[in-house]
């Protein structure tokens, strides 16, 4: 089937936002008394900002009230806001502008579909939005990846079937919802963490329309 549409993961393949979500959980964290590592981060990637509080309050052995964690993820997020409302366009990642242009000027369609209730902020920041002809974000779906919903929304909005949709994802929780989506995947990333992708990359720069083409086949 031809692919007619590309949908993008925005933290880990657009922009590099994982440092500033470490910043500011880690902010949270010592605030309540310890402290986690750069490893245990990694866990967060990909993953809704409730589920990734849940995870460090159970990393400090710590138990909030509903009311309570709300008021945390809240305290989390203006940490967080205040940091992405700096950035800039050079904080893009190597090859996206281009690739974003050469897909567009070929006539694909492109959504971005990410877990993250800031995506305008961040695209608005970088200057990507003018890219997008659907964003799907964390606004929008109640279900976190690998629940396919959030490409499933996207392939509708669009109008492309699911078969004719390529996501462009860096955590292994999004390829798994890629491929429950039945949607052909880019990993951005290392072949060896991401082994249920359709082709692994290390960044956009690696990717041009040709590839694209060569992915009609597989
Ligand atoms: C994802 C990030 O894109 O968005 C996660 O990889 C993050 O680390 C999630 O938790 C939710 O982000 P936000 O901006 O809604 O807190
Ligand atoms: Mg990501």
């Amino acid at each position: 089937m031809e692919i007619k549409a590309c949908l993008f993961d925005l933290d880990g393949v657009l922009v590099d936002t994982a440092i500033y979500h470490y910043k500011a959980w880690k902010q949270l964290a010592n605030s309540l008394g310890f402290d986690f590592t750069e490893e245990q981060n990694e866990q967060l990637k990909g993953i809704s900002r409730m589920e990734s509080l849940d995870k460090i309050l159970a990393w400090g052995k710590i138990t909030k009230s509903g009311e309570e964690k709300l008021n945390l993820a809240s305290q989390k997020n203006e940490c967080y806001v205040a940091m992405i409302n700096q950035m800039t366009p050079t904080e893009v990642l190597h090859g996206t502008v281009d690739f974003l242009t050469a897909i567009k000027d070929e006539g694909y369609k492109i959504a971005l579909g990410s877990a993250s209730k800031n995506s305008a902020i961040i695209l608005e920041r970088t200057q990507l939005t003018h890219f997008f002809d659907v964003i799907v974000d964390g606004n929008i779906v109640g279900k976190s990846k690998p629940d396919p919903e959030v490409f499933l929304k996207g392939a509708e909005l669009l109008g492309v079937p699911p078969s004719a949709c390529l996501v462009f994802e860096d955590a292994i929780a999004g390829i798994e919802a890629a491929n429950r989506a039945g949607m052909r995947s880019v990993g951005i990333g290392s072949p060896e963490v991401l082994t249920e992708a359709t082709i692994v990359v290390k960044d956009l720069s690696k990717l041009s329309v040709q590839h694209l083409r060569q992915m009609n086949e597989l």
